[in-house]
């Protein structure tokens, strides 16, 4: 195994061991506990929203549907566009403005296909989020020429503060708790602060293992503006996911989300939170093998609607129609799929954690 890889495996041990350590803050303990808090309250004037719970946008899986339904009930909903065709990205920004009338998110993971980028905010995208990395100088041109607002996921006060000098409008602040692809390596009540601190008075969402409104209320109390999540809108009736992947995420356990580098192809060594299933546990049984190596690479775990054949490690999780082993594909999941229980439209799902948030 080489030095690089261990490092990781290592990490991602601390990793879950941390995860029952969180305890009260001493933000927490600071923090008025009046709800919203000032900061929510200034996020939620800023985006004409009602409450401070953003959606991730995540490619493929978040559909217009989804962005739509939460942007309706007053979050800020999300359409994943990367890998879409400048074609597609155009048609999905128009389907999701045809959905709503309030603002939603185009989301582009910066190391990965971005070239609908430009037909995005041509389209009208009213904000844009960008994920691992920073847009680059003509990316921003093209957002100041629009009028397009910008928001940046980060895993550190450096990056925070290089996305303030570049002019950014939020900030989202990943901890290693989140799930999907994870490009924070500390958890995210270790990150915070410091993003806090660098962001100075530009928005600072939080994400990752956030799942109930509880969840919520603790993360506004660290002092963060809003929140964004992932994981609990998968297992959402607007989802563009397998109602096995969707099953899964009501049934398991905060224990059962894994960092790990298992579901590796294409986008190489980039941690990665799932549910732990039958492909984590024959790779980890193997000794965590690289590329090449893995027990069972090459075979056909499923087969889509029209054919194309779906591979052990592939980084593509269940889709509706997909058929086969679908429970052995990647299913992403952050450590919030503990407090996860139900499938539901992803209105109720945003009126639900808003009131339990308020409430709690
Ligand atoms: C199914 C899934 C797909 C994701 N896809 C993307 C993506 O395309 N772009 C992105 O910036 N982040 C993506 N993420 C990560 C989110 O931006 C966010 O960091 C994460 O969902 C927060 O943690 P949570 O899942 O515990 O709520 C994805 C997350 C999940 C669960």
């Amino acid at each position: 195994m080489s030095s690089d890889r261990r490092a990781f495996l290592q990490t991602a041990g601390l990793v879950t061991l941390g995860l029952g350590l969180r305890g009260a803050s001493t933000l927490s303990a600071q923090a008025p506990a009046a709800m919203p808090t000032d900061r929510a309250k200034a996020l939620m004037a800023k985006f004409g929203l009602k409450c401070p719970i953003f959606q991730a946008g995540m490619a493929i899986l978040a559909p217009p549907e989804l962005a739509a339904a939460v942007s309706n009930a007053g979050g800020l909903g999300a359409i994943g566009l990367t890998g879409a065709t400048p074609e597609r990205g155009r048609e999905l920004v128009a389907q999701t403005k045809a959905a709503t009338k309030r603002p939603f998110a185009v989301n582009y993971i910066l190391v990965r296909d971005c070239s609908s980028f430009r037909a995005a905010v041509e389209a009208g995208a009213p904000i844009v989020q960008f994920s691992w990395g920073l847009p680059s100088r003509e990316q921003l041109g093209a957002l100041a020429g629009a009028g397009t607002k910008w928001g940046v996921q980060v895993a550190s006060g450096e990056g925070a503060a290089r996305a303030v000098d570049l002019g950014v409008d939020y900030i989202i602040c990943q901890g290693t708790e989140a799930g999907g692809h994870v490009q924070a390596i500390r958890s995210r009540e270790e990150t915070l602060p410091e993003v806090l601190a660098a962001a100075k008075s530009t928005p600072v969402l939080a994400a990752g293992g956030i799942a109930s409104g509880r969840a919520i209320r603790r993360a506004l109390l660290d002092g963060a503006a809003g929140v964004l999540m992932g994981t609990r809108f998968m297992a959402t009736r607007e989802a563009y996911a397998h109602d096995v992947y969707k099953a899964a995420l009501t049934r398991a356990k905060a224990e059962d989300s894994v960092f790990t580098i298992c579901f590796q192809d294409g986008w190489t060594s980039a941690p990665h939170r799932v549910l732990r299933n039958r492909t984590l546990n024959r790779w980890e049984a193997a000794g965590c093998p690289p590329p090449g190596q893995r027990p069972g690479e090459g075979e056909v775990v499923a087969t889509t609607p029209t054919g194309v054949k779906r591979l052990r490690y592939a980084g593509t999780s269940p889709r509706p129609g997909d058929t086969g082993e679908v429970a052995e594909m990647a299913m992403w999941a952050g450590v919030g799929v503990g407090s996860i229980r139900d499938v539901a439209p992803a209105a109720e799902i945003v009126e639900r954690l808003w009131a339990e948030c308020l409430n709690a």
